[in-house]
């Protein structure tokens, strides 16, 4: 499964990719907004990290025309990680099979249902971004959902990957490992929740603790 950062906080990206296995990162209008950093600052890292990391960065233009110029423009700019992020309606729908001629990778986004999933994977995005989390809000099963895409763009062979989004929790995270969702993309706070468990402290306080007490301050390697 690819583990992608959703967040556009440089220190967190920078603290959680020298640590974690970070396939990419995703940003929205939303998470630019909210950001404290210079918006040129936060692209130029971007652009650096675009050289070893996917990037997702969504559009803001409404029109399928204009949707691709910035495609363009985006793509020259990044790179060749770089996934132009494209919310599913009509002006996107359209837009989708024009970026891909131009050479454009695309990620369909803002995704709540299998057919939006379906019609976009037919019009030939590379990823599908269901939100998980948005969905549970209303009560509408985010995880059975992002299973359900998965399985129908098996069904028809399509190579389009579920990329989940939106989420709140780790159980969602799991779930949707379960239902054989091929990418994630998560907060910063997410990734460390990935990995956190009290009797894993527990058991490397207890192996420091015994070791000390039999060897006191000396390493394993000191006894080759
Ligand atoms: C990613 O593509 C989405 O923009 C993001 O995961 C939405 O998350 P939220 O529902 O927590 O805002």
């Amino acid at each position: 499964m690819q583990l992608l950062l959703d967040t556009a906080d440089l220190n967190a990206i920078k603290e959680i990719i020298s640590i974690y296995p970070i396939d990419g990162l995703t940003t929205n209008p939303s998470i630019l907004a909210a950001s404290k950093w210079d918006l040129k600052d936060t692209f130029e890292q971007f652009r650096q990290l675009g050289r070893h990391l996917s990037l997702h960065l969504q559009t803001t233009a409404r029109t399928a025309e204009n949707i691709v110029e910035q495609g363009r423009a985006l793509t020259d700019n990044f790179g060749d990680g770089f996934h132009l992020k494209i919310p599913i309606c009509e002006e996107g729908i359209k837009a989708i099979p024009m970026a891909k001629a131009a050479g454009i990778k695309v990620t369909a986004t803002a995704v709540f249902t299998p057919l939006q999933a379906l019609a976009a994977a037919k019009a030939g995005a590379d990823y599908v971004a269901p939100y998980v989390n948005r969905l549970d809000n209303i009560c509408a099963n985010g995880v059975a959902e992002v299973g359900n895409i998965t399985v129908i763009l098996r069904n028809y062979g399509y190579e389009t990957k579920v990329l989940g989004a939106s989420f709140k929790n780790v159980q969602q995270l799991y779930d949707l490992s379960l239902a054989g969702c091929h990418a994630v993309t998560v907060t910063p706070a997410l990734v460390k929740a990935m990995i956190y468990h009290p009797y894993t402290d527990k058991s490397i306080e207890l192996f420091d603790h015994d070791w000390q007490e039999r060897f006191g301050d000396s390493h394993i390697t000191d006894y080759l």
